[in-house]
């Protein structure tokens, strides 16, 4: 792995470096207290985070970029020392809609570039600004994808300088393929943001990416807020089973430290959410421990090759990318 010292981050194949620790910022609009997310970034830069994982569907946008904003005016930090992962939701897949997507991110945030794009998800859905489009029947409406003619959109963007970096999330194999053997391509994307943590370690996934160069960002670090209304909760909860507690005992550290320090330690690139205080700051103090080899292979071991966040009511849609093995 080509860790960087002392700057916890890892270079990604267009040279640029992103911080293995993110903060995931994915709260449920309907349940969250205006402010709460500003609020979380700012107390997030104070503890040393740099790295924020946000989306335009996220509906947040707003108060992080805010956050951001106020941390730099105030001399805090430094807006080349932010990393900010943005997202191409799935409404606005069509070329023509990219750009002005990510200039809506922009916008929002109040930046002039985000640090990394993504494509969050390889679903297409009928472009427009509803961003859940519906039928009369309730049913999603998708619309047909060519993922291809969107990536060379966000070359482009990356292009006029609009991000530094390119990427995608939930792609699997097959996707990712396609996007590399594209004719033509001129950038690779960078990362694959996709579940992983110990109930769902990604082993083939995380192979195939590191022969291409490609850093996998595991969402869903900590099992998820396990919400009913989108997480699989036939998982168990992950942070109670009885090994991550006590190979976190033994450690002085919690679950949640151990289950993120193995990631890490095994390069991929973590972003827990947190909007409280106290967790926020104990998801980041995971540089001051390791694991051994034992309790790293007994932490794989626990893999249940179980998603939590399976996006099964959209099973149907054709490029869902869940069907394949990986
Ligand atoms: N690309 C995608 O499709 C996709 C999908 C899902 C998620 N994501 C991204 O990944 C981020 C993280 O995933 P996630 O939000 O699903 O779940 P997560 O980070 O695995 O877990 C978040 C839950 O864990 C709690 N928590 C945080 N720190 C804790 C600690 N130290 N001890 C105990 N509980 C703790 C949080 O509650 P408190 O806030 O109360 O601390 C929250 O309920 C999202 O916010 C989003 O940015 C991306």
């Amino acid at each position: 792995m080509n860790l960087t010292v002392g700057s916890h981050s890892i270079y990604l194949s267009d040279g640029n470096k992103i911080p293995l620790i993110g903060l995931g910022t994915y709260s449920d609009p309907d349940k969250t207290p205006k402010g709460t997310a500003y609020e979380s970034v700012k107390c997030a830069i104070d503890f040393g985070y740099r790295h924020f994982d946000g989306a335009l569907v996220y509906f947040n946008e707003h108060e992080i970029g805010q956050a951001i904003c106020e941390k730099i005016a105030d001399g805090t930090v430094k807006r080349e020392e932010i990393f900010y992962c943005g997202k191409l939701w799935n409404t606005f897949h069509p070329p023509e809609l990219v750009r002005p997507a990510l200039e809506k991110t922009l916008k929002t945030l109040q930046f002039d570039y985000v640090d990394l794009y993504i494509i969050e998800l390889p679903l297409a859905f009928k472009p427009g600004d509803t961003f859940f489009p519906r039928d009369e029947n309730g049913k999603c409406i998708y619309h047909k994808a060519d993922l291809c003619a969107t990536w060379e959109a966000l070359e482009a963007c990356k292009d006029a300088g609009l991000t530094k970096s390119i990427g995608v999330s939930n792609f699997n194999r097959r996707q990712l393929e396609m996007i590399l053997n594209k004719p033509g391509l001129k950038h690779k994307p960078v990362s694959n943001q996709v579940e992983c943590h110990p109930y769902f370690t990604q082993p083939k996934l995380l192979e195939y990416c590191r022969q291409n160069n490609i850093v996998i960002v595991g969402y869903s670090p900590l099992g998820t807020s396990r919400d009913a209304s989108w997480v699989n909760l036939k998982c168990p909860p992950l942070l109670e089973d009885p090994l991550l507690v006590s190979i976190g005992k033994k450690h002085g550290k919690s679950a949640a430290q151990v289950v993120l320090r193995f990631n890490v330690q095994r390069g991929v690139v973590v972003i827990p959410k947190s909007f409280n205080q106290k967790r926020i700051k104990e998801d980041f103090e995971i540089f001051d421990f390791s694991l051994t080899e034992d309790e790293m292979k007994a932490i794989e071991g626990l893999n249940k090759n179980i998603r939590f966040v399976e996006l099964l009511m959209w099973s149907d849609h054709p490029e869902y990318p869940f069907h394949d093995e990986y």
